[in-house]
This record gives C-alpha cells, structure tokens and sequence, in this order.
C-alpha cells in the first residue's frame, strides 16, 4: 500500500529543489499535491509534469496571509488536507554588520512569519479530516551558530522553537508538528556561494559530500506518514554528520 494513499500534501516553495523532490515522492506514495511557490512557470511545469489529477499549482508568497486562504482552499477543493509542508526559505548570507534591517526583516517575513500564517492557517481543514501532520524545514543553522548568516540563522532557530510549541498546542487536534535540519543539499539556494565556497564547507562534513533533495524528500514522507505517528516536537537533522 502506498504510504500516503487518498492524502493531500500542501508544500511551499515546491516549484524546484527539496520541494519539488517532495512533491515528486509524495504522488508516487499515493498522495495528490498543491504545489506553491512564487516561481510561477517552475510550478506549472512541474504540476503538469505530475498530472492534474494529483497535483495543482498556485502562485503564493507564503508572506501573505491573504494567500495562504487560498492556498489552504486550493486544498479544499481536491478534497481536505492532510499534510504540510513548510519549505518555502530565502538565503542572502551576510554577517552581523553587513545585514541591514530591510535584509533581516524579509529573512522574517518569508522563513518565520510565512510558516507561522501556514500553521495557523491549515488547522481548521486539517482538523476536519482527522488531524495531519505539519514538517517545519528548518536547517542546521538553526541547530548551532553559523557564519555568515545571522538573519537566516535566526528565522531558522525561531522555526525550530515554534515548532516545538505549536506541537503542544497542536497535539490536541491530532495535528503531528516535526521540524527538520537539512546540511549543505544540493538545490539552486546554494548558488548564492561559488562552487569553490561549497566544496570548502563539505570539509566539515563527516561524510564529505552534499545532500541530494531526493534523501530529504525520504526524510519528510517519514514525517508526514504515519509511520511517524507518535512523534511530535522532533527536530531531525539530515546534515552528513555536520552537527556533531
Ligand atoms: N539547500 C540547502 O543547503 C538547505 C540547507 C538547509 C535548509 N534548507 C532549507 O530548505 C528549504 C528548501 O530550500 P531548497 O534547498 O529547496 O532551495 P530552493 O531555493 O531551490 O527552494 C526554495 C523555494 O522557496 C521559494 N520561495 C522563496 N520565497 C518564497 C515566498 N515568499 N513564497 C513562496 N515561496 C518562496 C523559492 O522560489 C524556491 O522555489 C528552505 O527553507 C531552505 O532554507 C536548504
């Protein structure tokens, strides 16, 4: 039997990379998608690649709460909600004293705030059909200090926290709320550094080598399945070993 047979998986920022990879594994598992990203060509290919059936694609800024009721109605109209994913993320690297405010302000309203509206957003629908299951895409820079980064570490290590809590809160509607902590995975977030800058970072990485978007699509269907249905508040990092 397919892991995710008659579910709905709502994911952000799925038009490419670790998303896109979900969206791919989760149909194949049986589920059907609402794929969401402000990328809107990358989203409708990919949608129409998986098949209208199973997948439907809408445009949204996940910093938009007006979006997010039509996203979750997106959900809706292909028959409930099950599962979400809150993948969508930016990653401008700078250190302290190169980040302005306008720079850490957006880091908050797309990797924070976004997430936030999502969580709230899909309980109603999610609570209709039984309860669901909420993965939070945190990183390893919400596990320990990372350099560079202020303004993603600290939306990363807020995700990693509100997860936490909305787990207690959630726990009473069924509502399952993991995060997870990717390493370096190889998706276009990490063109922002050249090549050379990659390759040097994987030195600290036991297994020498970047995650693949198709290994954290594994970790995520875990997740969202009930194959992880007595853990909730979790925080599963992916990382090579990166954060021993
Ligand atoms: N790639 C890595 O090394 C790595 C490591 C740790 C954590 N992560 C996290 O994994 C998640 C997925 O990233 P990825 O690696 O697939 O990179 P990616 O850049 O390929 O995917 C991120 C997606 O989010 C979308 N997005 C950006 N702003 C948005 C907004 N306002 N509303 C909706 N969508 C928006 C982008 O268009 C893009 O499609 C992110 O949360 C990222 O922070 C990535």
């Amino acid at each position: 039997m397919p892991r995710l047979h008659n579910k709905i998986v709502l994911i952000t920022g799925a038009a490419r990379g670790q998303g896109a990879a979900e969206a791919r594994l989760f149909v194949r598992e049986g589920a059907r998608v609402v794929i969401t990203d402000v990328l809107e060509a990358q989203g409708r290919q990919l949608a129409e690649e998986l098949g209208k059936d199973v997948a439907v694609f809408l445009r949204h800024d996940v910093a938009s709460e007006a979006d997010w009721l039509q996203a979750v109605a997106a959900a809706d109209a292909l028959g409930g909600l099950h599962g979400l994913i809150n993948n969508a993320g930016i990653f401008q690297p700078r250190t302290l004293m190169e980040t302005d405010t306008a720079l850490f302000e957006q880091h908050i309203r797309i990797n924070q705030l976004g997430p936030f509206l999502g969580m709230k957003a899909v309980v109603p629908l999610m609570e209709r059909c039984g309860g669901g299951a909420i993965v939070n895409v945190s990183s390893v820079a919400g596990l320990r200090g990372s350099p560079g980064a202020i303004a993603y570490s600290a939306t990363k290590w807020a995700l990693r926290g509100m997860t936490k809590a909305a787990a207690i809160d959630l726990a009473p509607r069924k509502i399952r709320v993991n995060s997870i902590h990717p390493g370096p995975i190889d998706t276009p977030m990490l063109e922002v550094r050249t090549p050379e800058q990659n390759q040097r970072r994987l030195q600290a990485v036991p297994m020498k080598r970047m995650g693949t978007p198709e290994e954290v699509a594994d970790l995520v269907l875990f997740l969202i399945s009930d194959e992880s249905r007595y853990i909730t508040g979790a925080e599963v990092a992916i990382d090579g070993g990166a954060t021993l």
